[in-house]
């Protein structure tokens, strides 16, 4: 194998008239009698490049046709500019190498079921829709970093494996550690108090396990969490920290991402909103909301749309299906057979959420002051937005031990959660900490935890006590709500499910 100089795809804008040579992979081809067209991805991006029969060795020509879908090669030739191809670009091809053939790949351009893709998760990898993803990830991931570092944090690397529960105990994974039972994290936060009162404002960012038995669109058992934490800041403080926070990662995204945004389809000018400041509601209000006549009335437009949407695909699908008995060539028939496989996956979708409606209509108006949010609240109240919103004071008993009683009303915690809009829901959860030794220690006994395992946690509360507090962002969720991917898996490239892992 030899490898020539290289030009990367994304880099052709600088190179239209010079002889250029790319190395990558066939994405895709289309061959009509003395021409080819291959389209090239190289991790960068995609080019079509152009074969004509005479201005390449026949023996080339006549290999390059057979080459099966994912064989690698180098493709040299002249770079042309042209808007209608795919990355703007064309390669007038002269010179090729095989490097490494593929024959039957798996996944063709035809859409296959989701098990399937999961199952081949370490080739799907290529595909464009994960490939965007994981670009938009990256962004994400540099963004958060790029806040926290620019903004005075430090980064603490907090452990994995731990001795105390932060989240609820039922979520533990134990780990047999020569012997002693102890759990992998849930959450970095109580390592993180300790930092704060050292280094003042902090942050950790890693791997989280969560033993929940939860098959949602919404959980995985091993995610990416960014923790800040702060010594002296309340819960306006907190809230101003995290919506400029999430609107500096969204403006990153839409700086760096625009083409992948388009790509996966996201709602882009949906996006352009996302600016300080985000709605605030109370856990209160967000109750009288479930409860109201409005939450009613909106639940039935809802339902009406989703049986419009329903109509409008059914015809939709007859119209291809039409199509499908007429005379069609490869890529045609192949295009439309995608089409229908995701408007038959939007049906099942649709289905589901017009049998949901009522159920979720109902637990919303059976809603009692004092339960924590379920899922389908979460995404009433973020349907109903356009922007983030805040829930806050949520009841003592609905939260975690660690935060801290709001003084003003001892039933509520000074906590929130933030819900993305349109649907999505939660992607942070945070609070301000109790800092009060002796409320601490009842908190911790009246949740049934064992107060010794926490003596170094209380010992903040001892020494140098201050007001403070942090919260959470789940890296996953954050990409799901930009992408508009359906479910987080879509959102890691080697994602961990309650009830399957696959690779
Ligand atoms: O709301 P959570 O449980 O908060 C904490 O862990 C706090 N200790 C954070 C803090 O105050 N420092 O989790 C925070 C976020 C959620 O809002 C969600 O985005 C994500 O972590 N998350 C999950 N993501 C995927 N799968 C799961 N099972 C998740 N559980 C939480
Ligand atoms: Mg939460």
């Amino acid at each position: 194998m030899t490898y020539k100089a290289k030009t990367a795809i994304c880099d052709l804008n600088d190179n239209v008239g010079k002889q250029v040579t790319l190395a990558g992979w066939l994405y895709n081809s289309r061959k009509s009698g003395k021409i080819q067209f291959l389209i090239i991805r190289d991790g960068t991006g995609l080019c079509q490049c152009i074969v004509e029969k005479g201005k390449v060795p026949d023996e080339l020509f006549d290999d390059l046709k057979r080459l099966g879908q994912e064989s690698s090669l180098t493709v040299t030739g002249t770079v042309r500019a042209d808007d209608r191809s795919v990355g703007g670009h064309e390669l007038a091809v002269t010179a090729a190498e095989i490097i490494g053939e593929s024959t039957d790949y798996p996944i063709t351009p035809k859409s296959h079921g989701i098990d399937f893709l999961l199952k081949n998760r370490h080739l799907h990898l290529r595909s464009s829709q994960q490939w965007a993803i994981g670009k938009i990830r990256h962004t994400v991931i540099d963004a958060i970093r790029r806040f926290f570092n620019d903004n005075g944090f430090t980064l603490i690397d907090t452990p994995i494996f731990t001795t105390i529960a932060g989240e609820e105990v039922g979520s533990l994974f134990e780990v047999d550690y020569f012997g002693s039972p102890i759990h992998l994290t849930q959450t970095g936060q109580l390592y993180l108090e300790s930092a704060a009162m050292s280094f003042g404002k902090v942050y950790c960012f890693g791997p989280t396990f969560r033993a929940e038995k939860s098959k949602t669109r919404r959980h995985l058992t091993e995610f990416w969490m960014v923790e800040p934490e702060l010594a002296f800041i309340d819960l306006d403080g907190l809230l101003k920290l995290a919506e400029n926070f999430v609107s500096f990662i969204v403006q990153r995204v839409l700086e760096d991402n625009t083409a992948e945004l388009q790509t996966l389809g996201a709602d882009i000018a949906q996006l352009k909103k996302i600016k300080p400041p985000f709605y605030r509601l109370t856990y209160t209000e967000v109750a009288d909301i479930l409860t109201s006549d409005k939450t009613k009335k909106f639940m039935a437009t809802q339902l009406q749309q989703l049986q419009d949407r329903k109509n409008q695909i059914a015809a939709t699908i007859a119209e291809l299906e039409q199509k499908q008995k007429g005379q069609l060539k490869q890529w045609q028939a192949d295009k439309i057979a995608a089409e229908l496989i995701e408007l038959r996956t939007e049906t099942g979708d649709v289905d589901a959420a017009i049998e949901n409606n009522p159920k979720h209509a109902q637990l919303a108006a059976e809603f009692r002051w004092g339960k924590d949010l379920g899922g389908s609240d979460e995404t009433i109240i973020s349907r109903m937005h356009d922007k983030p919103v805040f829930v806050t004071h949520y009841p003592k008993g609905a939260k975690a031990f660690y935060m801290k009683i709001d003084r003003d009303n001892e039933k509520v915690v000074l906590s929130f959660d933030l819900l993305a809009p349109n649907g999505f829901g939660e992607i942070i959860g945070g609070s301000v900490r109790e800092d009060d030794y002796d409320v601490l220690l009842e908190k911790i006994k009246a949740q049934q935890l064992n107060p010794e395992g926490y003596d170094w946690y209380l010992d903040l509360r001892k020494y140098g006590s201050v007001p403070h507090g942090g919260f959470g962002l789940g890296v996953e969720r954050t990409v799901a709500w930009l992408t508009g991917e359906k479910h987080i898996r879509q959102c890691i490239a080697f994602p961990r499910m309650m009830d399957k892992i696959y690779i």
